[in-house]
């Protein structure tokens, strides 16, 4: 299987600016993008899982949904805040990628945004119609996003390894961990874990979780990540965390 994050025929990646390596940062931002193809991929569909008039299903999905929405939009953020302006000043040539993919989060933003007030509808009525224009919008902010999610990673996060360091890379993440309520963070690391590889699942779990987040993932965050799974998939086997 090819993997998801290779160059499309007709791109370019930035230039990459002389220099050691400073970080990792595209091997960290890999597992986010897994996790948010998977839950982009499945958000269409499983806005149309909820028969009309189910209310009590459109609130569930709805929900998730609306985290998933959160996580997206959070995660750009810190990007647009903490990234992307470095990156255009320490790498200068970098600056119509850097457009590019800016350019990319706001049509997101808009997108998901916009489907915001339906996703609130539906969730109190159920209503066909907006279940089927919320599917549709899911649909449009998954083809965006699922292009964005592949270039950034093969077109710009070569030079983001080279101008930034491990240090700030954690601070763009804190910033988007201070902004969530640590219960749904529990139950987004099975979401994390189960959307990446083995071996990435192993050390992001082992090398990346401070030791209270990995109790608290014991203790309860695996519990109800396979209670959410089966709950949004009835009948699916539950993928693998650990
Ligand atoms: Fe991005």
């Amino acid at each position: 299987m090819t993997d998801f994050f290779t160059m499309h025929p007709g791109e370019t990646a930035a230039p990459v600016p002389p220099g050691p390596v400073l970080s990792s940062g595209s091997t960290g931002i890999r597992r986010v993008h897994r996790f948010l193809l998977w839950a982009y991929g499945e958000a269409p569909n499983l806005v149309r899982s909820a028969a009309p008039g189910d209310t009590s299903r459109a609130a569930y999905v709805g929900e998730v949904l609306g985290n998933f929405d959160k996580v997206l939009l959070i995660h750009q953020e810190g990007q647009d805040l903490l990234m992307y302006p470095q990156v255009a000043e320490r790498a200068p040539a970098s600056a119509p990628h850097v457009e590019q993919m800016l350019d990319h989060h706001k049509l997101i933003r808009e997108r998901v945004q916009g489907i915001e007030p339906v996703r609130k509808r539906w969730m109190q009525t159920g209503g066909a119609e907006d279940r089927d224009v919320l599917a549709k919008g899911y649909e449009d902010v998954r083809s965006v996003l699922e292009e964005h999610l592949r270039r950034e990673v093969t077109e710009v996060m070569p030079v983001v390894d080279r101008v930034m360091t491990e240090e700030e890379l954690k601070a763009m993440v804190q910033h988007g961990v201070m902004q969530h309520d640590k219960k749904f963070l529990v139950t987004y690391l099975g979401m994390i874990l189960a959307t990446n590889p083995p071996e990435d699942r192993r050390e992001i779990f082992f090398g990346e979780m401070p030791a209270p987040a990995r109790l608290g993932y014991r203790l309860i965050g695996r519990r109800m990540y396979r209670k959410q799974y089966s709950t949004l998939f009835p009948g699916r086997p539950i993928p693998e965390t650990l």
